[in-house]
C-alpha cells in the first residue's frame, strides 16, 4: 500500500503552525499577564495589553489629549499616587517607579542593574564602547576618566568660547530667511560645534568631512542611529541584521559611522601625536584647555587608568548623542513659552540686558545669580523637558526595592512626568509658573521638598555627566537669542502637541519669525 504523504504533509505544517500560534500566544499574551500579576499582588498598579497595545495606548494620547505623556501626568495626580506602573511591551515587563523613597533606593543601587541590551546594542553601532551604555568596572573607569572635562574650572574656561561661537552663529541667521527658522534644528548645528570646540580646541569649527561642514554630518548620523530605537525592522531583527546592512537606511548608517570615525581617529592621533611633542609644563600651565589636551596630561600622569584612542572617540560621539537633542529641545522650549507667557519674557529680558549688556565679561559666577533665567530654565525642565525618565536599566537578578520584589529581567526606568505634574510637590502643577522657584515663593519650599521628585537630569552615580555644561549652554544662547531678536510664532495659530521620537517634543517642529533689536 502507497502511503499518503500529501496527508502527512499537510498535518505537519497545521502541527506546526499550530506550535507556532502556541508559543506568540503565550509570548504576547499568557507570559505577561502572569508577569504583571505578580507585581499586581504587591500594590503595584498594572496596565496590561496583550501584544503590543501599552505603546499604541500611549500614542493614542497624543491624538486625543496632544500628549504622549499625558498619562503618566495624571498617574502624578491620582489621589494616592501609584508608587510604581508595571505595564507590558509584548513580553517585556516595564516597571515605572513613581514613589521617590523607591527612586532613591533603585537608583542607588547601580550594581544590581545594567543599561537594557535592546537600547544599548542599537547606539553601540555609532557610540562603540562609550561609557554612557557600559556598567560595572568599564563604566566606572571610563566614567572617572571623563570627568575630568567637566569639573568647574573646565566649565568655567568654555563660558567666553560658548559666548562667541553662539553670537557668530546668531549672526548668521540674519543671512537667512528669518520668517521660518527652525530654531531647535539650528541649535543642534551650534551645539555640535560648541562640543567640538570644548573637545579638540578652536579649529574645529574648520574642519571639514568630504568637502561638508562636519557638524550637520555627525548631528543628522546620531539621530538616524538614534531612530532604530523606534525601528520595528530593527526590534523584529536584531542588530546583527543592521550591521548585515540588509536595509538600505542601515547600508547607509554604516558606512557613514566608518566614514567619521576614520575621519575623527586621524584627528585624534595627530592631535595626541602633537601633544606628546609639546612642552609639557607649559600646557600643564595653560589656561582654557580642550578635553583632548586634558585628556592626554591624565594620560601621562596615570597611564593604567588611560582609556584609548577609540573609547575616547566613541565618547565624543556619545556627547553629540546625549547632549544635541536635549538641549537644543530644552532652548527651544524657552523660546515657546517665552512667547506664550509675554510678562516672564518681559522679567527675562530686563535681566538679560543687565547681565548680557557687554557678553564678553558674563561668567559662570553671573550665570547663576540670574534668578530669573535660572527659574524659567527649571520650570521648562518641569513641564516640557525632552527627556523623559532615566536610561531603562535590566534587573540582572531578583532583588528587593523597598516592599517590591524585582524579578530578574524587569526593565525599570524612572518616569519623570509623575511627579513634576503632581499636586504633592507643585501647586497648581499644569500651569508654567517659572516663578515657582524664585526664592520668595511661597511654593519653592514644596517644589523643593524632596530631591527625588524633580531630577530632570537623573540623580545618583549615573546622573548626567553634561548637566553643568548644558544648563551653561541653554542659558547662554536663550539669553543672546533673547537679546538680539524679537521672535513670534511663523504660524500664529500654531498649536502644542507633544510627541515622542528619539525626545518628547513638539509633534510639529516650531518655527519663529525673527527680527533683529535695534
Ligand atoms: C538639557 C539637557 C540634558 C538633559 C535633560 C539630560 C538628561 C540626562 C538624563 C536624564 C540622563 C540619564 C541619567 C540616568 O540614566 O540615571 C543623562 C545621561 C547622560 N548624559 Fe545628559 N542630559 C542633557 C545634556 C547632556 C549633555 C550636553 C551631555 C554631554 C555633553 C550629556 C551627556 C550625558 C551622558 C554621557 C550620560 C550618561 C551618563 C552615564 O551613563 O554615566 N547630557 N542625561
Amino acid at each position: 500500500m502507497i502511503p499518503d504523504f500529501s496527508s502527512s504533509i499537510t498535518s505537519l505544517f497545521y502541527t506546526i503552525a499550530l506550535l507556532v500560534l502556541a508559543k506568540v500566544l503565550y509570548n504576547l499574551v499568557i507570559k505577561p499577564y502572569f508577569a504583571l500579576s505578580y507585581y499586581k499582588k504587591q500594590g503595584v498598579l498594572v496596565r496590561y495589553s496583550p501584544f503590543y497595545g501599552n505603546m499604541t495606548h500611549w500614542v493614542g494620547h497624543i491624538k486625543k489629549r496632544g500628549d504622549f505623556l499625558a498619562l503618566w501626568k495624571d498617574y502624578g495626580q491620582q489621589n494616592p499616587k501609584p508608587k510604581a506602573v508595571a505595564l507590558n511591551f509584548g513580553p517585556s515587563i516595564r516597571l515605572s517607579i513613581i514613589d521617590t523613597g523607591l527612586i532613591k533606593e533603585f537608583i542607588m543601587n547601580n550594581d544590581l542593574h545594567m543599561r537594557d541590551p535592546t537600547v544599548t546594542r542599537a547606539l553601540s553601532l555609532l557610540l562603540g564602547r562609550a561609557f554612557s551604555l557600559s556598567d560595572g568596572p568599564i563604566w566606572r573607569k571610563q566614567r572617572k576618566f571623563f570627568s575630568a572635562g567637566f569639573h568647574f574650572d573646565f566649565l568655567e574656561s568654555k563660558v567666553p568660547m560658548i559666548i562667541k561661537t553662539t553670537e557668530e552663529f546668531l549672526e548668521n541667521f540674519k543671512k537667512q530667511d528669518m520668517n521660518n527658522i527652525a530654531l531647535k534644528a539650528e541649535v543642534q548645528l551650534l551645539l555640535g560645534t560648541i562640543i567640538g570646540k570644548s573637545f579638540i580646541g578652536e579649529e574645529f569649527g574648520k574642519y571639514t568631512l568630504n568637502g561638508k561642514p562636519v557638524v550637520p554630518f555627525i548631528a543628522d548620523l546620531v539621530k538616524r542611529v538614534g531612530c532604530l530605537l523606534t525601528d520595528k525592522a530593527y526590534h523584529l531583527l536584531g542588530v546583527r541584521f543592521v550591521k548585515l546592512g540588509v536595509l538600505k537606511r542601515w547600508r547607509d548608517i554604516n558606512r557613514d559611522t566608518k566614514e567619521f570615525k576614520t575621519f575623527f581617529r586621524k584627528i585624534v592621533e595627530e592631535k595626541f601625536l602633537s601633544l606628546q611633542n609639546a612642552d609639557q609644563e607649559q600646557l600643564q600651565k595653560k589656561p582654557n584647555k580642550c578635553m583632548i589636551e586634558l585628556f592626554h596630561l591624565q594620560r601621562v600622569a596615570k597611564p593604567q587608568d588611560a582609556l584609548s584612542d577609540e573609547e575616547i572617540i566613541d565618547q565624543f560621539i556619545s556627547f553629540h548623542s546625549g547632549g544635541l537633542e536635549s538641549t537644543s529641545g530644552v532652548t527651544t522650549m524657552m523660546a515657546y513659552y517665552s512667547l506664550t507667557n509675554p510678562i516672564y519674557q518681559e522679567k527675562l529680558l530686563e535681566e538679560v540686558q543687565t547681565y548680557f549688556k557687554d557678553p564678553s565679561q558674563v561668567t559662570l559666577e553671573k550665570l547663576n545669580q540670574m534668578d530669573y533665567l535660572n527659574a524659567f530654565m527649571k520650570e521648562v525642565l518641569r513641564m516640557a523637558s525632552p527627556v523623559i525618565t532615566v536610561m531603562p536599566r535590566v534587573a540582572m537578578q531578583d532583588h528587593k526595592i523597598g516592599d517590591i520584589l524585582v524579578k530578574k529581567g524587569t526593565i525599570l526606568n524612572v518616569p519623570f512626568a509623575s511627579n513634576n505634574f503632581s499636586n504633592e510637590y507643585h501647586d497648581n502643577p499644569d500651569k508654567f509658573d517659572p516663578e515657582r522657584w524664585l526664592k520668595n515663593s511661597t511654593s519653592l519650599e514644596k517644589s523643593k521638598s524632596d530631591p527625588y521628585s524633580f531630577i530632570p537630569f537623573g540623580v545618583g552615580p549615573r546622573t548626567c555627566i553634561g548637566q553643568n555644561f548644558a544648563m551653561i549652554e541653554v542659558r547662554i544662547i536663550f539669553s543672546l537669542f533673547l537679546k538680539k531678536f524679537k521672535y513670534q510664532l511663523t504660524d500664529p495659530n500654531y498649536k502644542l502637541v507633544f510627541t515622542q521620537t528619539l525626545a518628547y517634543e513638539p509633534e510639529t517642529p516650531i518655527l519663529f519669525k525673527l527680527t533683529p533689536r535695534s
